[in-house]
């Protein structure tokens, strides 16, 4: 089916990554979500990423400004129905984004397809949900979004040839490079990712080395980008807690169980970079 008008709803980072992607591709890009002032400052991360692409030469100027102009920003739900796909980015609540998606299934024209973000929930379950599970598929992107080439694409119990190509062809055109995942908890990307961070925050509460220490070794010694702690506050302890609980819930395996410390942590408000405080202070 032919996309000329992305949905995505939730403006935070992932969601302010995605409609960048989505608009860069020369597409209309409807970014919704609940409030002025969280539109507001994606539209503001938007800005900020594209800045940087033009000050380093690799975007010019009249071209980041047409990205931009491609982008309009909504608090109204409704404005989603003109979309050909909706891509959800809200936060990793199972019930929030189920309910979410019943509202879009009978927002969205037959045809629409819906595909969420999520990190580990189920795709077949939010699909069924949505009342249109051969239209419905997983397409997750890695933060930050501008920058990574990876898409996971999940197809539920459900989802047809056509959404999946149709999908598959769109993250090529967003510049990324999309891999085909089944629906089990985590998919690959974070059944893997997320117990490493788990299990260095384990490290940290257990008093095995500092949290620079930790960071450092994985930086060094396996040449990651950044340290697991860095990483965990740039996701958002949140998202990391909510991971985990989902891959410990989903095998009923306390291999996966939520290291304490990352839920004192976030009980404690501390999520990271986006509070000001995760394992480091920003
Ligand atoms: N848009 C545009 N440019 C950006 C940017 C953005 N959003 N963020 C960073 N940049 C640019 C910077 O300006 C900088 O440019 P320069 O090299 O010309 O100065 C360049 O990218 C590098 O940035 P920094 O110097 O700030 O820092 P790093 O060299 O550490 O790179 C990074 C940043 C690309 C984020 C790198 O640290 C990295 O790859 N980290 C790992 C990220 C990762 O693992 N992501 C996956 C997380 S898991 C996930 O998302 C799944 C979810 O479900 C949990």
């Amino acid at each position: 089916m032919a996309i000329s008008t992305v949905g995505v709803v939730g403006a935070g980072q992932m969601g302010a990554g995605i409609a960048q992607v989505a608009a860069a591709t020369g597409r209309s890009v409807i970014l919704q979500d609940i409030a002025s002032e969280f539109v507001e400052r994606g539209m503001a991360t938007i800005h900020g990423s594209l800045e940087k692409f033009v000050a380093k030469g690799k975007l010019p100027a009249g071209e980041a400004d047409a990205i931009e102009g491609r982008i309009t920003p909504s608090v109204e739900q409704g404005a989603l129905a003109k979309a050909d796909i909706v891509i959800e980015a809200i936060i990793e609540d199972q019930s929030l984004k189920e309910g979410l998606f019943a509202t879009l299934g009978k927002l969205c024209p037959p045809g629409t397809i819906l595909a969420s973000n999520t990190s580990s929930i189920s795709i077949t379950e939010l699909g069924k949900a949505s009342g249109r599970p051969t239209e419905f598929i997983g397409m997750h992107f890695m933060n930050p979004v501008p920058l990574m080439e990876l898409v996971e694409v999940i197809r539920g119990r459900e989802t047809s040839d056509a959404t999946c190509a149709t999908v598959m062809a769109l993250a090529r055109e967003m510049g990324k490079t999309p891999v085909e995942a089944n629906d089990f908890p985590g998919f690959v990307a974070n059944r893997i990712l997320l117990p490493m961070l788990n299990e260095a925050c384990f490290a940290l509460m257990e008093g095995v080395a500092e949290a620079e220490a930790i960071d450092t070794v994985m930086k060094l010694g396996m040449n990651h980008p950044m340290g697991p702690l860095a990483l965990a506050d740039y996701i958002g302890l949140d998202t990391c807690l909510s991971i985990m609980e989902v891959l410990h819930s989903g095998f009923d395996d306390d291999k996966y169980r939520p290291c304490p410390l990352l839920r004192e942590k976030v009980e404690a408000g501390h999520l990271g970079r986006k509070s000001g405080r995760g394992f480091y202070e920003y």
